[in-house]
C-alpha cells in the first residue's frame, strides 16, 4: 500500500510502498481521504507529535470498511475517525489502508460526502466542539461581538462559519487580514482585526471589555489579552497554541468579571461529544462555504504542504485524497 512513513524519532515522513501487515486493529478500511492539520505538520516534519515508530502519520481518516471484527460496523460502511491517537501513537490516515479500533468511529452523516468530511477534518471537529460550548453557554447572539483568532486557518475558518450561521457577530483576528479580507467576510466575519494587536506584549489583566466570547487557536500573549478583553460573564474556548503553549495570566478576569476559560479536545473526546459535534457540522456548516475554504491534494504533496501549514501560510482546510 502507498503510505507516508516516519521511520524514527525526529525523522521526516517519506512516501513508500509499505507492508499492510504493519497495521493492527479490528476494523479494516480503505482510506478514501485524510486531511492536513497543524498537528500533522508537526508530525510530518519530525517535531514531536509522533510517539511510536515506524509511524504512518495522519490524524484524520475517512474510510470505507472492508472487514470488521466489531459487530457495530459492516463492510461498506463509511466512517470518520478524528484523533484518538491515530497519526501519533498508532498508524493514521496517510496510507491507502488503515486498521482502527471501533470505539471512536462516527458514521458519515447522510448530508456529507467523504470528501466534505475530510475537508472538515480534525480542525473542523475541534471548531464544532468549541462552538458547541458557546451554544451551550449563556452567551447569546445579541450579547456583543465574538472573537475568533487564527481566523484564516483551519479551526478558525470553520469556527467563523459556524458562529455566523448561528447569528453571532463574528470578529476575525488574522495575520493575513489584508490579503484574506474577502475570504474572511465570505466566512461570515463582520469585521477583521490584525492579530498583532493581540499577539504583542500582554496588556493589563483587565482591559476594555470587547468580546462576549472567543475561540482562540493561538495561546500565549494572544490568549492572555483575549481573556483580559472578555466581557463580564463571557466564555473563552482555548483550542490551540499556534503562537505559544505558554499562558501567563492573573485570576482577575475570572474572579472580577466571571470569565470562563474552557478547553476543547479532539484526541480523547468521548463518543457522545464526537457524535454531537458531527451532527452540528452536518446540520449547520454551509457546504458552499466549506467548498470555498477547501483544497484537495494528493499524498505525495503532503510533505511540502506540512512546511506551509507550520508557517501559517495555508488558508482554510486541506483534504488529502487516498483511494477515492
Ligand atoms: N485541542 C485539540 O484537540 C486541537 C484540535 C485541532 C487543532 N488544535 C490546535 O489548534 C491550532 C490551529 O490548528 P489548525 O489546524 O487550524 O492550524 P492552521 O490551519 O495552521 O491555523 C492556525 C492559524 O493560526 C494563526 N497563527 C499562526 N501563527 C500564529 C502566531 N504566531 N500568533 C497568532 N496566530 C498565529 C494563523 O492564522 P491567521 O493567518 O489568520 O492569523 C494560522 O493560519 C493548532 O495549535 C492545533 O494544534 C487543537
Amino acid at each position: 500500500m502507498r503510505a507516508l512513513l516516519i521511520e524514527s524519532k525526529g525523522a521526516t515522513a517519506h512516501l513508500t510502498d509499505a507492508d499492510p501487515d504493519l497495521l493492527e486493529g479490528p476494523v479494516e478500511l480503505d482510506v478514501l481521504y485524510s486531511s492536513l492539520n497543524y498537528k500533522d505538520g508537526l508530525a510530518l516534519t519530525g517535531k514531536g507529535i509522533a510517539r511510536s515508530w515506524p509511524l504512518i502519520p495522519g490524524i484524520d481518516v475517512v474510510g470505507r470498511v472492508t472487514r470488521s471484527e466489531s459487530p457495530e460496523w459492516n463492510s461498506g460502511d463509511t466512517v470518520i475517525l478524528n484523533g484518538s491517537g491515530i497519526g501519533e501513537s498508532t498508524h493514521g490516515g496517510y496510507a491507502d489502508q488503515a486498521r482502527v479500533a471501533p470505539d471512536f468511529l462516527v458514521r458519515l452523516p447522510g448530508t456529507l460526502t467523504a470528501y466534505q468530511a475530510a475537508a472538515i477534518g480534525t480542525a473542523g471537529f475541534e471548531a464544532a466542539i468549541a462552538v458547541q460550548k458557546i451554544l451551550d453557554s449563556a452567551v447569546a447572539p445579541g450579547d456583543g461581538e465574538l472573537l475568533v483568532t487564527g481566523a484564516a486557518g483551519g479551526v478558525g475558518s470553520i469556527a467563523c462559519a459556524l458562529l455566523a450561521r448561528h447569528g453571532y457577530q463574528v470578529v476575525a483576528s488574522s495575520g493575513r487580514g489584508d490579503e484574506e479580507a474577502a475570504y474572511l467576510k465570505e466566512l461570515g466575519a463582520q469585521r477583521i482585526i490584525d492579530r498583532a494587536t493581540l499577539a504583542g506584549d500582554a496588556g493589563g489583566p483587565l482591559q476594555k471589555q470587547l468580546w462576549a466570547a472567543a475561540i482562540d487557536v493561538a495561546g500565549g500573549t494572544t490568549l492572555a489579552n483575549v481573556l483580559a478583553q472578555t466581557s463580564y460573564g463571557g466564555l473563552v474556548v482555548a483550542c490551540g497554541m499556534a503562537q505559544s503553549a505558554e499562558l501567563s495570566i492573573t485570576v482577575f478576569p475570572h474572579i472580577l468579571r466571571d470569565v470562563t476559560l474552557a478547553g476543547a479536545d479532539t484526541v480523547s473526546a468521548p463518543l457522545a461529544t464526537r457524535t454531537r459535534a458531527w451532527e452540528l457540522l452536518a446540520a449547520d456548516l454551509d457546504l458552499s462555504v466549506l467548498e470555498g475554504m477547501s483544497t484537495t491534494i494528493e499524498l505525495e504533496q503532503v510533505p511540502d504542504r506540512a512546511e506551509e501549514i507550520l508557517a501559517g501560510r495555508v488558508r482554510g482546510r486541506t483534504a488529502v485524497r487516498l483511494t477515492a
